[in-house]
């Protein structure tokens, strides 16, 4: 699987958009600092102090120049001013009455994901198909987040009850990394976002997968695990379909095998992450909002195995 963590391999135009203005940018802000660095070497040199020389002529109050020196940023600034917002235009044309096709709702400190058409509901991995212009909501439940997949397009500010939109047109499958951009917490910078675009039948596949309710668990193991997750408080904040379990604080563990990491990516998803997550959460995301349950490691264990079971 290819992950992309470059910020300079953009997989939409959306971001290409982005990586345009950026190169843009850069290039006028490198003619800048030419100009100067010249300009500066050429006057130390030409006008340096040599030995038995006054005083140099003292020169001020010249229009020409003042108003050259405050037309040419003016015009730079404009310049800017319009490829900016052009390439805003590009990330956020105007949704009218269409139904997002994901709504991304952040929460401290993790993601969910909610498919209107599908009823899909999910946690921190986001799955789109490939060459589809999508239309993304995105929400906060507490505090200011922002929503930043730099290879898919624009920053976007979660902002609670004031629900923003932009589109995202993934032109190339594969893994495609995210993250918070806006302070929001002790755990700001753990709140990783996955963005696994596949091919069309492959995102349909997913969707029916995830719309499958998970059999009850067969191994012994297992159903002990089960029976702590529905007697523990586990069931008061996490959703598994078929069960009891409806709470909504934390992410829908419906498919939790499913996913390639824990916690919003602090741990990879494996068994063993997962008992160590169970037994001490607070290690790995400390201030994260799942509590330390107490759990024996054989209890951890036992949890694990039930949920690693929820493909
Ligand atoms: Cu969420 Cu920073």
């Amino acid at each position: 699987m290819i992950v992309d963590t470059s910020t300079f391999s953009p997989g939409s135009p959306q971001a290409l958009a982005i990586e345009h203005l950026f190169y843009f940018d850069l290039a006028i802000a490198a003619l800048i600092f030419l100009t100067v660095a010249v300009l500066v070497i050429y006057v130390s040199a030409r006008f340096r102090q040599r030995p038995g020389a006054g005083e140099p002529r003292q020169d001020e109050g010249n229009p020409k120049l003042e108003l050259v020196w405050t037309i040419i940023p003016a015009v730079i600034l404009a310049v800017l001013f319009v490829r900016t917002a052009q390439t805003m235009a590009v990330a956020n044309p105007s949704a009218g009455k269409r139904r997002p096709n994901v709504a991304v709702i952040a929460h401290q400190w993790w993601w969910e994901y909610r498919y209107p058409a599908s009823g899909v509901i999910t946690a921190n991995e986001l799955h789109m198909p490939v060459g589809e212009d999508w239309l993304i909501e995105v929400r906060s439940a507490d505090v200011i987040h922002d929503f930043w997949v730099p290879d898919l397009g624009a920053k976007v500010d979660a902002i609670p009850g004031h629900p923003n939109h932009t589109w995202i047109d993934a032109r190339r499958t594969g893994t495609f990394l995210g993250t918070c951009a806006e302070f929001c917490g002790a755990e700001h910078a753990l709140m990783g976002i996955r963005v696994i675009v596949q091919s069309v039948p492959a995102f349909d596949g997913w969707v029916k997968e995830q719309l499958q309710v998970p059999p009850p668990p067969t191994g012994a193991v297992a159903k002990r695990g089960f029976k702590l997750f529905s007697d523990r408080t586990c069931v008061n904040c996490h959703t598994i379909a078929g069960t009891k379990a409806n709470g909504t604080v934390g992410p829908d563990l419906t498919h939790l095998a499913d996913r390639e990491t824990l916690g919003a990516g602090v741990l990879n998803n494996t068994e063993d992450n997962l008992t160590r997550w169970l037994e001490n959460p607070q290690k790995y995301k400390p201030g994260c909002n799942m509590p330390i349950l107490h759990l024996t490691q054989i209890e951890a264990r036992d949890i694990a195995v039930y949920l690693e079971g929820l493909k």
